[in-house]
C-alpha cells in the first residue's frame, strides 16, 4: 500500500520543501516508485526537481476543481522513480474556489484525487504552502502521516501548538482518525549551542517523535535548488546529501 506523507509547517522558510523534495529522492533512489507532489502555490518543489514552471500546462490546480485526473498531470522527472505533480502560483487563486465548496468536499479534494494514482507508488510525499490553509488542511487529510520539520532556531515552537491542534482536529472529527505524526525533524542546525538547546527543547516537547537524524545547516543544501536538483544528485557526500539519506532510511523504517 501506498505510504501518504505530509511535509507540514505553517511557518516558512523551515525547510518543508527541501525536506520533501530531498526524502522524494532519496526514496527513489533506493528504487522506491515515488510520487512528488507540490501542494504549495510557489512550486519550489517542482523547479527544485528540475522543471520549468513557465511550460507546465497541467498543475495540482486542475486537479482540485475536478475538471483534470491526477494521473494525466502527473510528470516523470529525470530522476528514475520520481514522478511529480506540479504547482504553479494559480493554486493560490484556486483557494477561494475551494473555500465555496460545499462543506463535506472542501477537505477531500487532494484525498480524492490521489485515490486513483496513489495506488501506483510506494510512496506519496507532499509539500504544503506556510499556512494552515485549506491546502494545508488537504494535505493533512489525503495523509496517513505527517513530518514536522523544525528550523534549529530561537521561535522554532511558535505555532506549533496550533499545528497540532489543527491535526488533533483533523482525527477527531473523522476527517482523518489515523493520522499520525512521524517525526519532527530538526532542520538547519547550526553548530552553536542555541541550536542544540532546541533540539532538546524539540525532543521534550514531541516525546519519541524526534528523528535521530538531524539535517545541518549546509550551504550546499540551500545551492542545490538553484541547479533544479535535490542536494542528493548535486552533492551526495555534503554533509545535507548524507543527513536527508539518514533521515530517509528512518523514514523507511518508521513507515514499515
Ligand atoms: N539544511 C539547510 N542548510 C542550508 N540552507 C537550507 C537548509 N534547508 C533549507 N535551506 C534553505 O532555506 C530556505 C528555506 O527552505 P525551504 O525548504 O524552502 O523552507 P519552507 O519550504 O519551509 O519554506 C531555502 O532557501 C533553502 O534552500
Ligand atoms: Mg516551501
Amino acid at each position: 500500500m501506498s505510504k501518504i506523507i505530509a511535509v507540514t509547517n505553517q511557518k516558512g522558510g523551515v525547510g518543508k520543501t527541501t525536506t520533501a523534495v530531498n526524502v522524494a529522492y532519496f526514496l527513489a533512489r533506493r528504487k522506491y516508485k515515488v510520487l512528488l507532489v507540490d501542494f504549495d502555490p510557489q512550486g519550489n518543489a517542482t523547479s527544485s526537481v528540475g522543471l520549468d514552471k513557465e511550460s507546465l500546462k497541467l498543475t495540482v490546480v486542475d486537479a482540485l476543481d475536478e475538471s483534470t485526473d491526477l494521473a494525466e498531470i502527473i510528470q516523470k522527472t529525470r530522476f528514475y522513480e520520481l514522478d511529480i505533480v506540479p504547482s504553479t502560483p494559480a493554486l493560490a487563486d484556486a483557494e477561494p474556489g475551494l473555500a465555496k465548496v460545499d462543506i463535506g468536499q472542501r477537505f477531500v479534494r487532494l484525498r480524492h484525487a490521489l485515490a486513483d494514482v496513489a495506488g501506483d507508488y510506494d510512496f506519496v510525499i507532499i509539500d504544503s504552502p506556510p499556512s494552515l490553509s485549506l491546502l494545508t488542511i488537504n494535505a493533512l487529510v489525503a495523509a496517513k502521516y505527517v513530518i514536522l520539520p523544525v528550523q534549529a532556531e530561537f521561535f522554532a515552537m511558535e505555532g506549533l501548538t496550533q499545528l497540532l491542534n489543527t491535526i488533533k482536529l483533523i482525527r477527531q472529527n473523522g476527517l482523518n482518525p489515523t493520522l499520525d505524526i512521524l517525526g519532527v525533524l530538526p532542520t538547519m542546525v547550526g553548530k552553536n549551542t542555541l541550536a542544540k538547546q532546541v533540539v532538546e527543547q524539540i525532543a521534550k516537547y514531541f516525546p519519541g517523535k524526534i528523528f535521530n537524524a538531524s539535517v545541518p545547516r549546509n550551504v550546499r543544501v540551500a545551492e542545490a535548488p538553484s541547479f533544479g536538483l535535490p542536494v542528493g544528485a548535486y552533492d551526495k557526500r555534503s554533509k545535507g546529501g548524507r543527513a536527508y539519506d539518514a533521515v530517509t532510511k528512518e523514514i523507511i523504517e518508521r513507515t514499515r
